[in-house]
C-alpha cells in the first residue's frame, strides 16, 4: 500500500517527493509526516492485530509497543486486555496523534509515551510482553537494540515483530530506495539477531505472501529451553503463552 502511495505521488511530483516518503517511514515529522501516519494505518493494522493477537496479552500484564506510529497497536492491546501500555517511538508527530487519541488511557495512566528510540528507553518494572510492526528496519544495530530490550523483559516475557521480509521487498524504484535508506532483514537475520540477544523459543510464522511475525521471549530462569521447536509446532499460528 505504502509503495502505491508513493508512487503516486512521485508521478505527481517527478520524482522529488520519493527520497523524503520513504525515508518519513522512518521517523515521520511535519505534514508529510501526517500523510505517512495515514498510509501506516491503511497498510499496517492488520499485521499489528496478528501480533498483538499472537502474544494472548493478559489482564494486568505491563507491555510495550515499540515504534508505535500512529498507535494502531496500542488500540489493539487496550481491545485484547486491561493491560498497562508503555509506547515508544521518536517521533513528535505520531506521539501527537497517540496523544490525540488516547486521552482517556493516559489520564487513567493505562498507557505511557515515551519520545525516545528504544535504545534510549529506561523503565522501573519489567514488561510482560513487547512488539514492533514495521520498526526492525530503522534500528542501527539491531542485535544492540534486541539486547536492550531483552533486559527490560521480565523473565518468561514474550516479543513479537512484524516486519517485510527483505527477500519479499518489490524490486522497484520504491523498493531499491527503501533499501538503500534503511535495513531490511531476512527471516533468518532476525531470527539469528534475537538468539544473539539473548531470546529463546525464536519462531516465524506467515502473515501473508511478504510479511512474517517472528515471535520469541526471554527465558525463564526455572524453564528449559524449548528453542528447537518442530517444523509441524512451528507452522501454528503464534501462542507466546505455550513457550
Ligand atoms: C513504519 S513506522 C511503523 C509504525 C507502526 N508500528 C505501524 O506499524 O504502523 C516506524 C515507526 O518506528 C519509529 N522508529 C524508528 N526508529 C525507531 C527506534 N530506534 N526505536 C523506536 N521507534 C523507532 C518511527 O518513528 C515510526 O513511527
Amino acid at each position: 500500500m505504502w509503495g502505491r502511495v508513493a508512487r503516486g505521488l512521485t508521478s505527481v511530483a517527478d520524482g522529488r517527493l520519493l527520497d523524503p516518503f520513504v525515508e518519513q517511514l522512518g521517523r515521520p515529522s511535519g505534514v508529510l509526516g501526517h500523510l505517512v501516519g495515514a498510509v501506516l494505518v491503511e497498510s499496517n493494522t492488520d499485521l499489528t492485530r496478528a501480533v498483538v493477537d499472537g502474544l494472548r496479552l493478559r489482564d494486568g500484564e505491563r507491555v510495550l509497543d515499540i515504534g508505535c506510529g500512529p498507535g494502531q497497536g496500542i488500540t489493539a492491546a487496550f481491545d485484547a486486555a486491561d493491560v498497562i501500555v508503555h509506547a515508544v517511538d521518536p517521533s513528535p508527530a505520531m506521539l501527537r496523534r497517540v496523544r490525540l487519541a488516547n486521552r482517556r488511557a493516559l489520564r487513567r495512566l493505562r498507557l505511557h509515551l515515551h519520545p525516545a528510540t528504544l535504545d534510549e528507553l529506561e523503565l522501573v518494572v519489567p514488561l510482560q510482553a513487547a512488539w514492533a510492526v514495521n520498526v526492525v528496519y530503522f534500528l542501527d544495530d539491531r542485535v544492540a537494540s534486541l539486547s536492550h530490550l531483552h533486559e527490560l523483559m521480565a523473565p518468561g516475557g514474550r516479543v513479537a515483530l512484524g516486519y517485510r521480509d527483505a527477500d519479499h521487498i518489490v524490486d522497484d524504484e520504491v523498493g531499491r530506495r527503501f533499501r538503500e535508506l534503511h535495513r531490511p532483514a531476512t527471516v533468518a537475520e532476525l531470527e539469528a539477531d534475537l538468539r544473539a540477544a539473548g531470546f529463546t523459543g525464536v519462531l516465524t510464522v506467515e502473515h501473508d505472501e511478504a510479511r512474517r511475525i517472528t515471535i520469541a521471549r526471554r527465558p525463564a530462569e526455572d524453564r528449559p529451553d524449548r528453542s528447537a521447536r518442530t517444523d509441524r509446532e512451528a507452522a501454528r499460528p503464534p501462542d507466546l503463552t505455550s513457550l
